[in-house]
């Protein structure tokens, strides 16, 4: 009785008519996908709750056409894999990843007050957001996973990767290795940084000479903040409330730019037009680099004002920092103008201690045109810190070398003029781009094999890793 009764109320039909239900619009681009493990561990087990007052939800929905559940079979408690997969198809489509607002399942059962649909036939059964089940539900739609269960947490990492000769940047993720998305209207992008929140990218626009703010949501640029002067590549500080763009003009500057109120707050002068800038692992220094001052700058983050130079005997190309036990800067691998190999700095004497070359790599094409005097251009060093890779323009070669030793391990052919490198958070793959070949090369770091190649822009350069908010 009560089940004809429910039958009728919830209009349920022959198998085929179950099809009516309606899907939700598509996912935007860059959207989080939904993870099984966690809808089965705590998505599923909500519609079997028992909420006083209230009627549970697989009562009405066990073989409904709305929010369609298997039917449970007579005495079980709880749904066979086969139908939790079935249940999981068919909550899916009741909700927009990355938009718990858009998604009928979480607005149907909500109370209208906490910004619910206007009706429920099953009633209200959540009375805010903050209701720690509603929690549940909007953290799945945001990508949550078992090892990452809070939405606050829940960020999707994407390697975001500069076309120097192009207008645009593209987005990729790296659990499908393709483009999920291409931001515009940036003409010749140099470098990227993301904020530590996950809410936006910050790139160096040389064509207009400012700072471009993005949206990590809609990849719609919301500012774009004159600089003193064309500039290079960027930096973010480790509180994101600071980013610093070198300046590749002379008589040479980094410029600092507020990210709360997106102006240039100042602008610290420094020797020599400046390539590339970077903040320390620790936070504690901003460290620039100059080709024409062959200088290293390092800039104490907290005042701004320079900190100690550190001269070399030629211009100063990628730089990547190695940290010590306690996470102090302990010390800079230098990539030089016109020299094939690796310069050594200590941190702490504030002096180069050795220098090295790479070898060279037998059978391999050389490459001596379009170097633009560098080349080697690009350095990684492993979450581990174990592991430390630089890229050759002249071999299309990745070499690693183990830290602290130094000893080579392995070295991997990429791309054409490999001029960046970026890993995963978790350090499995690099992300290497070729200019050369409009490509980038993925290479897992453990077996030093390309694994991808995946096409993007014109000439793309500078890339980086970000763990974007969804
Ligand atoms: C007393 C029966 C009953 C209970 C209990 C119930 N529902 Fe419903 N539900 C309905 C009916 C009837 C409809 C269709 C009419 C409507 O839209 O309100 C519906 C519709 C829905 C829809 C809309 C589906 C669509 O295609 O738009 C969702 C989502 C939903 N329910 C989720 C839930 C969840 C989640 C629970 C448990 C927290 C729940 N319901 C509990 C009866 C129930």
């Amino acid at each position: 009785m009560l089940e004809l009764l429910l039958a009728a109320l919830l209009g349920q039909q022959p198998p085929m008519a179950q099809t009516a239900q309606k899907e939700q619009p598509a996912a935007p681009a860059g959207a989080p996908s939904l993870d099984y493990d966690y809808y089965k561990a705590r998505v599923q087990p909500l519609f079997l709750e028992k909420r006083e007052g209230h009627a549970r939800c697989v009562t009405c929905h066990a073989g409904s056409a709305t929010l369609r559940l298997q039917r449970l079979p007579e005495g079980a408690t709880n749904w066979s894999e086969e139908d939790t997969r079935k249940n999981f198809e068919g909550v899916k489509a009741l909700v927009v990843p990355g938009s718990p607002g858009a998604s009928r399942l979480l607005r149907h059962p909500l109370s209208r007050d906490a910004g619910g649909d206007v009706f429920h036939g099953g009633g209200q059964h959540w009375t805010t957001k903050s209701d720690p089940d509603w929690k549940v539900l909007e953290a799945w739609v945001n990508g949550a996973t078992l090892a990452s269960p809070h939405a606050s947490t829940a960020r999707v990492a994407r390697i975001i990767q500069t076309n120097a000769a192009g207008d645009n940047i593209h987005v990729i993720d790296p659990a499908t290795n393709k483009v999920v998305g291409v931001i515009n209207d940036i003409e010749v992008p140099h470098g990227v940084t993301s904020a530590p929140d996950g809410t936006r990218l910050y790139f160096t626009n040389e064509a207009m000479h400012t700072v471009d703010a993005v949206d990590a949501q809609t990849y719609a640029v919301i500012a774009r903040v004159p600089l003193s002067g064309r500039p290079n590549n960027i930096a973010i500080s480790n509180d994101g409330k600071r980013v610093y763009a070198g300046i590749a003009q002379a008589p040479g500057a980094v410029d600092v730019i507020d990210t709360a109120t997106l102006t240039r707050a100042k602008s610290i002068a420094v020797k020599g037009a400046i390539h590339n800038v970077y903040v320390t692992p620790d936070g504690k220094h901003v460290v620039s680099g100059s080709i024409p001052g062959r200088m290293i700058t390092v800039i104490d983050q907290a005042t701004e004002e320079i900190a100690f130079e550190i001269p070399m005997s030629a211009g100063i190309r990628p730089m990547a920092f190695e940290k010590a036990a306690d996470g102090s800067t302990s010390r800079i691998f230098v990539q030089l103008s016109d020299y094939h190999g690796i310069a050594v700095v200590d941190f702490k004497q504030r002096k180069e201690v050795s220098r090295f070359e790479t070898p060279a790599i037998p059978g391999e094409h050389k490459h001596t045109e379009g170097l633009q005097a560098a080349p080697m251009h690009g350095f990684a060093i492993t979450p581990d810190g174990k592991l430390l890779l630089a890229t050759s323009k002249v071999y299309s070669t990745m070499y690693a070398y183990s830290l602290p030793d130094l000893k080579p391990v392995g070295h991997v052919h990429v791309g054409q003029h490999p001029e960046w490198v970026t890993l995963t958070p978790d350090g499995t793959f690099a992300y290497v781009a070729a200019a050369g070949d409009n490509a980038v090369s993925v290479v897992n770091t453990a077996t030093l094999k390309e694994v991808a190649r995946i096409p993007v822009g014109q000439v793309p350069k500078r890339n980086a890793t970000a763990l974007l908010r969804p």
